[in-house]
């Protein structure tokens, strides 16, 4: 009997109930059955023997550039990066230019998405003084992840530096808010320190715990204030998971790969500016903060915080250079690495990759095998180990701060929607992307 229009047969599947040999499948773009199948039940088959079959990575946190900077990156080359990687779904971010804070700048992205995207996408709409008052139903335009503040100054002119501002975006919403924290006044009185050093060692010093801890203090206060929930982004330091630990009723949070992998000083003085990225790669202590936070749940989400600048630009005399490295393409074998030497579960993997980010944002139909979901899969296999290396990247920037490190589960199939986009480090097809869906904004007919 066929009836399917593609199986995905042998593989060992990363379900909710566990990892179990069985097979998939897919009809109309959606996981239609979970169990034993056989090949010739669909028009399509994928022989998965020997590869883990994970839901398709959500990596809610990329900078993709256009408009604005698209010698950069642009939303093709973004998200052929995104589905080299296994990454289905990606939520891109409001610092563009123009900045991301009306409905038409919404609306022009999703245009330049159509037909040139490989993978799902939404678009983060930016908290500013300017919208604060009409975010409201800016948040709920369908396709959009929610509002993303930044409270200290990175790549990009969005900054809500006061309090009374920040109360007023706070105060204006109602879905999960998401937060780059880092306290602005304090940068600017610190600033010297950078300056001086012209070395990117000095980074974390000048961008230190407190800069973070203030920030991640003072948004959270107005969250309870008002009931908000929030989602920090990119958490460094050991002392910020004390502090959301005790507040998870109404926090979620985010940590990044750069800082569960890379160490300070040694990245600075082995990658220079290139590590140099907001809030920083901090030192060892920190980072066993961070794994910590993952081993005890308090951490929800890994995203990339893809954040790519030519070579050329980063060649500039640290602190002139620019914060941000690529890494929506190595987030999954990194993570895949980190669980064969024992610092995660596979199945915590997906929880944050996959499940945390569906959980936290309320993403309709992703994040899960499951019947009647999004059939969005990464095939990996964890046997397979390889070197990363900087011409492999979709990136237009051509570069990782992982070049020369060896993974283990860089992923040879990329599926999106029952689409496959990927195989073997080869595109296939054309760009298929779609808005992602979200729950809280369904209108009555979707
Ligand atoms: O290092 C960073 N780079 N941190 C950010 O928050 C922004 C990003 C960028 O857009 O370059």
């Amino acid at each position: 009997m066929t009836g399917f229009d593609l199986i995905i047969h042998g593989g060992h599947v990363v379900t909710p109930a566990g990892v179990l040999a069985i097979d998939i499948g897919v009809k109309g773009g959606k996981i239609a059955a979970i169990g034993q199948l056989y090949p010739d039940q669909g028009n399509d088959a994928i022989d998965a023997t020997g590869l883990f079959v994970l839901p398709g990575i959500i990596d809610t946190q990329v900078h993709f550039r256009e408009p604005g900077a698209t010698h950069k990156e642009d939303l093709h080359t973004g998200t052929r990066a995104a589905v080299l990687g296994g990454v289905t779904s990606v939520f891109e971010m409001p610092n563009t230019n123009p900045l991301t804070l009306t409905a038409a700048d919404l609306q022009a992205k999703f245009d330049l998405a159509k037909g040139r995207a490989w993978c799902d996408h939404a678009f983060f709409i930016g908290g500013a003084a300017e919208n604060a008052d009409k975010l409201h139903e800016l948040e709920r335009i369908p396709g959009c992840a929610g509002v993303k503040v930044f409270m200290g100054s990175s790549t990009g002119n969005l900054l809500v530096e006061d309090d009374p501002t920040l109360e007023r975006i706070v105060r204006n919403g109602t879905r999960r808010m998401a937060v780059h924290a880092e306290d602005e006044p304090r940068l600017k009185e610190r600033k010297h320190i950078a300056d001086e050093a012209a070395h990117p060692r000095a980074h974390p010093v000048w961008r230190d715990e407190t800069v973070c801890l203030k920030a991640t203090q003072r948004v959270v206060g107005l969250a309870r204030k008002y009931g908000r929930r929030v989602h920090v982004l990119h958490v460094t330091t050991a002392e910020e998971m004390e502090f959301l630990a005790q507040n998870k009723d109404i926090v979620t949070v985010e940590v990044t790969p750069n800082h569960l992998t890379l160490v300070a000083p040694d990245c600075y003085e082995k990658l220079g500016t290139r590590a140099q990225m907001n809030p920083p790669v901090r030192e060892q202590r920190h980072q066993n903060g961070l794994w910590r936070a993952i081993a005890e749940g308090v951490v929800d989400v890994v995203g990339s915080d893809h954040a790519p600048h030519t070579l050329e630009e980063k060649a500039k005399t640290y602190p002139a250079s620019p914060s941000g490295m690529p890494g929506v393409q190595t987030t999954l074998p990194l993570l895949l690495t980190a669980a064969y030497h024992g610092k995660l579960s596979l199945e915590r993997v997906v929880d944050l990759l996959c499940h945390g980010p569906q959980r936290i944002y309320q993403i309709a139909g992703k994040g899960r095998i499951a019947r009647g979901y999004d059939a969005d899969f990464a095939l990996v296999d964890l046997q397979a180990w390889r070197e990363l290396k900087d011409e492999e990247m979709g990136s237009k920037v051509g570069w990782t701060p992982f070049a020369g490190s060896r993974v283990c589960g860089v992923p040879k199939v990329t599926i999106v929607r029952g689409n496959v986009v990927m195989r073997d480090g080869e595109l296939i097809g054309k760009p298929i992307g779609q808005p992602v869906r979200f729950a809280e904004t369904f209108s009555p007919s979707s």
